[in-house]
């Protein structure tokens, strides 16, 4: 599925571009903007509104306050929720621990494991970490100790993708930094088409810009879809 970035400020903005996708495209992103205006109730605004929910706030904290923290979203019943891998091995697993104990053995709600933001490329990743690793070589590190974790999901570029599925057949991959061809790459440093996606590993797409900045928004979403779609047809 492709997620939709819902990076806006305010809950008006956001349910306006909910309002424009088809019901079936109702699958969106809610990030650390949004979230901390509008709260649980916009998320509960937009479940009723039929949205699918990944919930991007990427908790990074001491395992207990990530574990209480943890409760306290898991009764959300969101698809997806960020944590970020640097935070640790005991972190995530305390993590996990908090979705199991609110939602059971079978959780609906998929702890991601969040490698590298897309924004950061090889000199960055050195400058800011002082280490040696590649970017592949840093993703492939931090999906190990999600998976000794046992945190199903993993973040990364498309980029890595490949890398996460050898070390991780079981993951849910999914993937930001997506462009269609013509789009503008803004911030993001290791950008990939969606074909690309479809033709590597990734199982969903987080989409912003090239989504919400187009004029029709459900057109968009359907051509980026279309061309997730095709990849992935290569693929199997
Ligand atoms: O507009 P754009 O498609 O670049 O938006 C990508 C979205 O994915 C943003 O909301 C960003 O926070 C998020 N993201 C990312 N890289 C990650 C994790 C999340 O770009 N590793």
């Amino acid at each position: 599925m492709i997620y939709v970035a819902l990076d806006v400020p305010t809950t008006d903005e956001a349910i306006a571009i909910v309002d424009e996708l088809a019901p079936e495209n109702r699958f969106v992103k809610v990030g650390m903007e949004l979230y901390y205006r509008g709260g649980n109730e916009l998320v509960q605004v937009l479940q009723e509104k039929g949205c699918r929910i990944f919930l991007d706030v990427k908790m990074t904290d001491i395992p207990n306050t990530v574990y209480k923290a943890t409760k306290q979203l898991a009764q959300l019943h969101v698809d997806f929720i960020t944590i970020c891998a640097n935070g640790g091995v005991e972190m995530m697993k305390r993590a996990r621990e908090a979705v199991e104990e609110v939602q059971g053995e079978n959780p609906t709600t998929k702890l991601l494991a969040v490698t590298l933001l897309t924004s950061m490329e090889e000199n960055m990743l050195r400058e800011t970490f002082q280490t040696e690793l590649s970017p592949e070589e840093w993703v492939a590190h931090q999906t190990r100790l999600a998976k000794q974790a046992g945190v199903g999901g993993i973040v990364c570029s498309v980029w890595e993708s490949d890398r996460v599925r050898a070390l991780y057949p079981e993951a849910t991959i999914v993937t930001p930094g997506i462009r269609l061809q013509a789009d503008a790459s803004h911030d993001q440093k290791r950008v990939a088409t969606p074909e690309e996606a479809g033709r590597r590993e990734s199982d969903h797409l987080v989409v912003g810009r090239s989504i919400t900045g187009k004029l029709n928004r459900n057109e968009a979403y359907e051509t980026m879809l279309e061309a997730f779609e095709q990849g992935r047809g290569v693929r199997s």
